[in-house]
């Protein structure tokens, strides 16, 4: 060490006091001599002659505290990589797992998995257990409940309601009368049912024989409200973003960018940002889109969301799925977004498929686009796309994302029903319908997110007014909600 120290030091003429050389001698950190050494040369014309201690002592301290705050600063990106997943769990996602080949015998393995795993949870609500197979009751006469997916369902001549329930033994035709509570179910096809009534005696024909008095949903049990009063942070949902559009609301976007930069309030305490779907507004979505977009070409598209999302501070956790807008298959349920777009984006934004089900510090978030929202509007009086979340309640009540087949909303016939709601979240968001809605159902908190795309020629065509450029904070410790309006 001396050797080194003598030899360096005598290629730039430069003297030391004894004690100096002693000091620097045994010096702890001696990977750190030669940058002192340097620095010392550096500044040699400035140095006293001879070099004291207390000289040597100052670069030495410039020289570790420097190396110090390399070292914090390497830290604090090895905790940001770190804590991006910040305590969460992937419980349901269709990435990576599609098993789909779009042969017809996948849609018959497909609605077998939807109607075996729908029949397992109405198993489990009252009556449930005294459900019997179709091919068990239609010879007999009395009480019969069963359980069974609707074939098809029309109302009669004579004002009746008359539906083919079927299940894996066999099918049964069964009538609601007008008078009967049952009859404003606003039954769907394809959706599985526990109904409860009177088996006619009959010659075994399954004609009419079936008076069905009361109808069970699988529906949601009422729950408490669930807190987590430890939940570290708060929640934001983003909503549609639709970059690309021409009528992308940058300056809207700049304000939230700017509100969620700064330390007041709310947004200094937000930890995840939710986006469920159309990032950008895509191509070829509608006829002559083109004219209605400011970026034609879709990597564009995600090149320029990727740079407005990097302007969110890197310690937050942006949650993203695909919707109907983006790259992937049309059809639901929809993969994540493919590496060569997730590599546009910095490290704190992750990727899941639409729908996705994960737990957040204990918490479970049902992630879900909202394609069928439309559909659910179109078919049943109670819905209306002003007001998604009564879409999201049908959902909730049929425990199935899309529960209306065969109309706007491609369903690729997975093996396994993905769109399912088999375990009961406690936040489900949805986005897709550009309204900016909250509401509680059962104890689950139910969000639809905004959007930032202003109103489109087509919307004006129809006049649909969306609710743009607002954030809906969640807080979970408490299920506390503010809206942050930017529009
Ligand atoms: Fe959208
Ligand atoms: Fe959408």
């Amino acid at each position: 060490m001396r050797d080194k120290i003598v030899s360096r030091l005598a290629e730039n003429d430069t003297v030391m006091t004894p004690d100096a050389w002693e000091y620097l001698n045994d010096l702890d950190h001696s990977e750190d001599l030669s940058v002192i050494i340097d620095k010392m040369e550096e500044e040699k014309e400035e140095l006293p002659f001879p070099v004291c201690k207390d000289t040597v002592n100052c670069f030495v301290r410039d020289v570790l505290e420097l190396e110090e705050e390399k070292e914090d600063r390497s830290d604090e990106d090895n905790e940001i990589d770190r804590d991006i997943w910040k305590d969460i769990e992937v419980l349901k996602d269709i990435s990576g797992e599609s098993t789909c080949t779009g042969e017809v015998d996948d849609f018959r393995s497909y609605f077998d998995d939807r109607f075996e795993r729908l029949r397992s949870i109405i198993r489990e609500r009252r009556d449930g257990k005294k459900a019997r197979p179709i091919n068990r009751i239609e010879k007999r006469s009395g009480e019969a409940t069963v359980i069974g997916m609707i074939r098809d369902v029309y109302t009669s001549s004579n004002d009746n309601k008359v539906l083919t329930l079927e299940d894996d033994t066999g099918e049964i035709r069964g009538f609601i009368s007008s008078d009967s509570e049952a009859y404003n179910r606003n039954l769907l096809e394809d959706e599985v049912i526990l109904a409860k009534g009177q088996v006619w005696d009959n010659d075994g024909s399954f004609e009419d024989t079936f008076s069905i008095e009361e109808i069970t949903r699988p529906g949601i049990p009422k729950l408490n409200n669930k807190t987590k009063a430890d939940f570290s942070g708060k929640i934001a949902f983003v909503g549609d973003a639709h970059v690309g559009s021409d009528t992308f609301l940058r300056e809207e976007w700049d304000e939230f960018i700017s509100w969620i930069n700064s330390d007041s309030g709310a947004a200094a305490e937000i930890e995840y940002l939710v986006l469920p779907g159309d990032l950008v507004d895509g191509i070829g979505i509608f006829p002559n889109q083109e004219e209605e977009l400011d970026i034609i070409d879709i990597y564009k598209q995600y090149q320029k969301f990727a740079d407005l999302i990097e302007e969110i501070p890197s310690d937050i956790t942006v949650i993203t799925i695909p919707g109907n807008h983006d790259i992937v298959r049309n059809a639901e349920p929809q993969p994540c977004l493919p590496e060569e777009i997730q590599d546009m984006f910095p490290d704190n934004v992750l990727f899941f498929g639409n729908p996705a089900l994960m737990e957040i510090q204990g918490l479970q978030l049902l992630l879900y686009h909202g394609t069928s929202i439309n559909d659910l509007s179109d078919i049943l009086p109670q819905v209306t796309s002003e007001k998604p979340i009564t879409a999201m309640k049908e959902m909730l009540d049929r425990r199935h994302l899309v529960p209306v087949y065969g109309e706007s909303t491609p369903i690729a016939p997975e093996e396994k029903d993905h769109l399912v709601i088999e375990d009961i979240p406690d936040i489900f968001v949805t986005g897709h319908i550009h309204r900016t809605e909250v509401s509680d159902h059962h104890g689950i908190v139910m969000v639809n997110a905004s959007t930032w795309q202003g109103q489109t020629n087509y919307q004006e065509m129809r006049d649909i007014q969306p609710d743009p450029a607002k954030v809906i904070v969640l807080d979970p410790g408490t299920n506390n909600v503010s809206i942050r309006d930017f529009s």
